[in-house]
């Protein structure tokens, strides 16, 4: 069956199975890869994607589900300057080390700063709670966001 949705801003129709969830279709029809295939099973945030702007895990979610709907990864948002802000954060506060969960990390900290939520270590502890790594431990990515805001706010 076919599904059309925008992806980074484009239009895209995909044919996909009925049961297709929409990491495999990114990953493996639409050769986006900063989306991780983590746990599948809604536990770590490593497949996280916007959908209609919210922290959506990809792996918890069919294809046929973002019908007409708007799904943004870390590719499209490449120059936008909270992206810039918080990449470079991470890197400075050595909140990378493997990688492979940071790019789940900067999609839901990127939704958390466009809130325009009041931030404080705590709530941003509280938003990342959905996302895991198991090579940093929190502290540095908390403080890069932390951090992130406040080059914002400038
Ligand atoms: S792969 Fe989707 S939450 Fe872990
Ligand atoms: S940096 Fe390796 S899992 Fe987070």
């Amino acid at each position: 069956m076919k599904v059309s949705f925008i992806l980074n801003g484009e239009p895209v129709t995909v044919d996909v199975k009925p049961n297709e969830i929409l990491l495999d279709t990114l990953r493996l029809k639409l050769n986006i890869k900063s989306v991780k295939r983590g746990c599948e099973r809604a536990e770590c945030g490593a497949c996280t994607v916007l959908v209609d702007g919210r922290p959506t895990y990809s792996c918890n979610l069919l294809t046929v589900q973002v019908e007409g709907r708007e799904v943004t990864t870390l590719e499209g948002l490449r120059d936008d300057p909270i992206v810039k802000e918080l990449t470079s954060k991470f890197v400075e506060r050595g909140a990378v080390q493997c990688g492979f969960c940071t790019p789940g990390f900067i999609i839901t900290a990127y939704a958390l700063l466009k809130s325009g939520k009041e931030l404080t270590p705590e709530n941003v502890k509280k938003m990342l709670e959905g996302n895991i790594c198991r090579c940093t431990g929190y502290k540095k990515i908390i403080e890069a966001v932390t951090a992130a805001a406040e080059a914002l706010k400038k």
